[in-house]
């Protein structure tokens, strides 16, 4: 053990790392279960980036119009660009409903139809009877969806009495010889003492890490550290080139315009006024599936169509709709426009990009949310003791391209399954097995190293060079050379972290520490990215190559696994999707040509 830091044991059943909606939906859960639940969290839970959320939740619940799970099943798969494990895309959209009603009776205050049932709105990529018409799926609590699921499970988290560790840094797993995870090491931000938690089970609940690239719709703290800590462990991600751009950033801030606002009835158009969907998908127009519009709005930008003086942005529309139903329906965003763009949307348009959104790639896991790497020879082996749930985990329920409204049911039906099988796997208070010698050192050591850097490169500027490095090589539109150009390119930056200088030494609310443990941990992450990204030779969902244009079924029909080492070496390989069901309640859905 080191000898640097006294260290401050805890022995829980559970850890759940990450205190978002899915970290405290399985961190409820498992209370429920009987089960002693640590949930860690670097930031107060009700700032867990699930706060942002907007336009709301996907489940067939027929509100609006006559709806069946299997339709929103067979979107999801084709959403995904036939790259999502069809076993978890069904347990996800079989599950949604009651996840939904269960949120609801927490006390969720969803908006209201006449009827006074569950408001449901159009959202992108959603159709009826297999793609014959748009679906109403999306249930929402104005634009503000996100923001009241948080606070309700936060408050079920309290009344259930979880364990909170808020305003700590999860710095590593512990791994024991077999490969089995025991717990983590953390750190906490307030007071500097260092924690080893002890779990049966750990739950990466840690987000995605957006923050990888330059322009994000993610928060500062979105730096997928549950990812890192994994590569660190040596074991894979998965799908990493898969990034969402989401059609409506507010140009030059970033902010999030939810798709809400065109399911409300909002437009795209160009500089000529042109509403230019109606040209790359004549049948859903602007409620395409989001990477469909993305390319839509880079297309038109890049051929000089853009608005603006430098056209490059397009614009948004919802000055036609009434002004009750934007005061109703979309009250966040129409503050969210004045504030960041100057803009009152009753009278003008809002500037907007595509930004990033979403990584649809992060931990592999089974349907179940076990943590699976392809064992010797065929089939997935467990990862004792480590579960993903939410933007970290790669279930995967997303594949290529995750639909809008799809990834708050990810957070709520996939964190009750982590607490379904830690009750079914583990009974309460059971002894925990012995800790190798050394557990916890190689994350002291890291600590240590970071804290006491003496380089010549601030954090900031390292990570700057990070993110412009990745926007500019690995954004909406990529090829060879240009992925090439970007691997070699971000090899130098990820170098430059040798070179890292820290100012303060103090571990008490050490934010220069903290911005740099968050660097190394978006480094390995983009370093995954973008040598997946450069490996995929087809276009598929969100990834699309120019050199490639075309998906290509018979060579990439699979998942793409990645590792890092401590010297920013990437092996790739790869596993199978799952083209199965679990029951005979649905056929799988065979691969089509995707157009909407
Ligand atoms: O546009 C939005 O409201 C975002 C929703 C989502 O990413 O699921």
């Amino acid at each position: 053990m080191s000898k640097a830091y006294e260290i401050i044991d805890h022995e829980f059943d559970c850890v759940v790392v990450g205190a978002g909606g899915s970290g405290l939906r399985a961190a409820v859960g498992m209370v429920e279960a009987g089960l002693s639940v640590a949930c860690v969290s670097k930031v107060y839970p009700t700032r867990s980036h699930t706060v942002a959320a907007q336009g709301g939740i996907n489940a067939a619940l027929g509100n609006m119009n006559e709806d069946d799970w299997r339709f929103h099943m067979y979107d999801t798969v084709k959403g995904s660009d036939w790259l999502g494990d069809q076993d978890a895309i069904e347990y996800m959209t079989k599950n949604a409903p009651a996840a939904v009603y269960e949120l609801e009776h927490y006390g969720v205050p969803f908006s209201r139809t006449e009827a006074g049932e569950i408001y449901q709105r159009a959202f992108g990529g959603q159709s009826v009877e297999y793609g014959k018409s748009q679906a109403y799926r999306t249930c929402a609590a104005a634009d503000r969806t996100g923001h009241v699921i948080l606070h309700t499970l936060f408050q079920q988290a309290l009344k259930n009495k979880v364990q909170f560790f808020n305003e700590y840094f999860a710095l590593d797993l512990i791994m024991d010889d077999e490969g089995a995870c025991r717990g983590i090491m953390a750190y906490c931000l307030e007071d500097g003492s260092i924690h080893r938690f002890r779990a049966h089970e750990t739950v990466l609940a840690t987000g995605g890490y957006g923050r990888v690239y330059f322009s994000a719709t993610s928060a500062h703290t979105c730096t997928g550290d549950g990812n890192a800590m994994v590569l660190r462990a040596g074991l894979p991600l998965q799908d990493m080139e898969f990034v969402q751009f989401h059609p409506s950033g507010i140009y030059g801030a970033g902010c999030l315009i939810t798709e809400g606002a065109r399911g409300e009835g909002g437009y795209l158009t160009n500089s000529e006024g042109e509403r230019f969907m109606e040209r790359y998908a004549p049948s859903a127009k602007d409620l395409a599936s989001r990477d469909v519009v993305s390319r839509a709005m880079t297309i038109e930008i890049n051929e000089s169509r853009g608005c603006g003086s430098e056209q490059a942005y397009i614009h948004l529309h919802l000055s036609h709709l009434d002004p009750a139903v934007l005061a109703q329906r979309l009250p966040g965003i129409s503050e969210t426009a004045r504030i960041f763009a100057g803009v009152d949307v009753t009278k003008e348009p809002i500037p907007v990009v595509p930004t990033c959104h979403y990584n649809m790639g992060g931990v592999p896991t089974n349907h179940l949310t076990e943590m699976v790497v392809p064992a010797n020879g065929s089939g997935d082996q467990v990862v004792e003791g480590l579960m993903a749930v939410g933007e970290a985990g790669c279930a995967s329920v997303h594949g290529a391209n995750r639909l809008g409204g799809n990834s708050l049911i990810d957070l709520v039906v996939f964190g009750r399954a982590a607490a379904h099988r830690a009750a079914e796997t583990m009974v309460p208070n059971a002894p925990h097995k012995p800790l190798p010698a050394d557990a916890g050192d190689a994350a002291l050591a890291r600590l240590d190293r970071v804290r006491h850097a003496n380089g010549d490169s601030m954090t900031g500027a390292i990570r700057t060079e990070m993110q412009k490095t990745m926007q500019r090589y690995a954004s909406v539109f990529r090829d060879g050379p240009t992925l090439e150009a970007g691997c070699k390119r971000l090899g130098e930056v990820s170098a430059m972290l040798g070179d890292l200088q820290i100012n303060d030494r103090s571990m008490i609310w050490n934010s220069d520490l903290v911005e740099a443990l968050e660097l190394e941990n978006l480094m390995v992450q983009a370093l995954a990215t973008i040598h997946s990204a450069n490996y995929r030779t087809e276009s598929r969902g969100a990834h699309a190559r120019d050199d490639f244009p075309d998906r290509d079924d018979d060579e990439w029909l699979k998942h793409t696994l990645s590792w890092v080492d401590e010297k920013g070496a990437v092996t790739l390989g790869e596993r199978g999707v799952h083209l199965f069901t679990l029951s005979n309640d649905v056929e799988p859905v065979a691969p089509q040509k995707r157009v909407y």
